[in-house]
């Protein structure tokens, strides 16, 4: 008999900790996760290395189609190869965190994206966590979670978080950049961030992370009990 394939979709708004969460609930679970946006910015990382326009949405389009992703764990580690590169440590730099929103709204990219997304989650158990997880990639999936909390105290979070790193960043930058990509992420033209229908919203506003987890790892029991109501 063929082994049951799970998945938990976890969606939510920037900054609310998704991949700590998804981390946490694949840890307690002996799952995988896969960072989406990890995928994204990988694509907007190489298309920058090779000096292209990536607000050039017609070009970015065209050559979507001939990217080849893979996505692989090296020691327990996503890293994400576009072309064969691993391009796992420019994630994060400041020329792909302002360029990946241009990429990710271009609809071939995220075909593209969306294809190698499934066929990971296809093969194995995984937390899979993004932004439109639960209403375009994994449709099917009996585990939705979105995540929010408000944009106040998801900047105070991250201002302690680099301040812990040593860094000495402005509240208010931090504050604006969020409510710029919560914008971003809500008014894209395709995959806007929204909740699936069927998906149980968290706001962790006043939540620690461990809460966040056993309240999901809860829900999730009583379903499987068909104890739960959907909302
Ligand atoms: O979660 P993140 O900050 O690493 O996401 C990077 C970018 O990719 C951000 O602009 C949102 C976008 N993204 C997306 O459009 N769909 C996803 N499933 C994941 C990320």
């Amino acid at each position: 008999m063929d082994k049951k394939i799970e998945s938990i979709a976890i969606d939510g708004v920037a900054g609310v900790g998704k991949s700590t969460i998804a981390k946490m609930l694949a840890e307690k679970l002996g799952w995988k996760t896969l960072e989406t946006g990890a995928i994204y910015r990988a694509i907007t990382a190489s298309l920058l290395a090779k000096n292209y326009d990536v607000k050039d949405e017609d070009f970015v389009g065209n050559i979507a189609h001939n990217l080849f992703i893979e996505v692989k764990y090296l020691k327990g580690v996503q890293h994400v190869f576009v072309d064969g590169m691993d391009l796992t440590a420019y994630l994060r730099g400041g020329a792909v965190e302002n360029n990946v929103p241009f990429v990710a709204k271009v609809p071939e990219v995220r075909e593209k994206v969306r294809a190698v997304q499934r066929q990971i989650a296809e093969s194995e158990n995984i937390v899979v966590e993004g932004r439109d997880i639960g209403t375009v990639v994994l449709p099917n999936s009996q585990n939705k979670i979105f995540l929010t909390a408000d944009p106040k105290v998801r900047a105070t979070r991250r201002f302690k978080q680099l301040c812990a790193k040593g860094q000495k960043p402005s509240m208010r930058k931090i504050y604006a950049d969020i409510l710029k990509r919560d914008e971003l992420d809500k008014t894209r033209a395709i995959s806007p961030l929204v909740p699936a229908q069927d998906a149980f919203v968290v706001d962790t506003s006043d939540m620690q992370a461990n809460e966040v987890v056993d309240l999901i790892l809860t829900k999730i029991k009583t379903k499987e009990k068909g104890l739960g109501a959907e909302r």
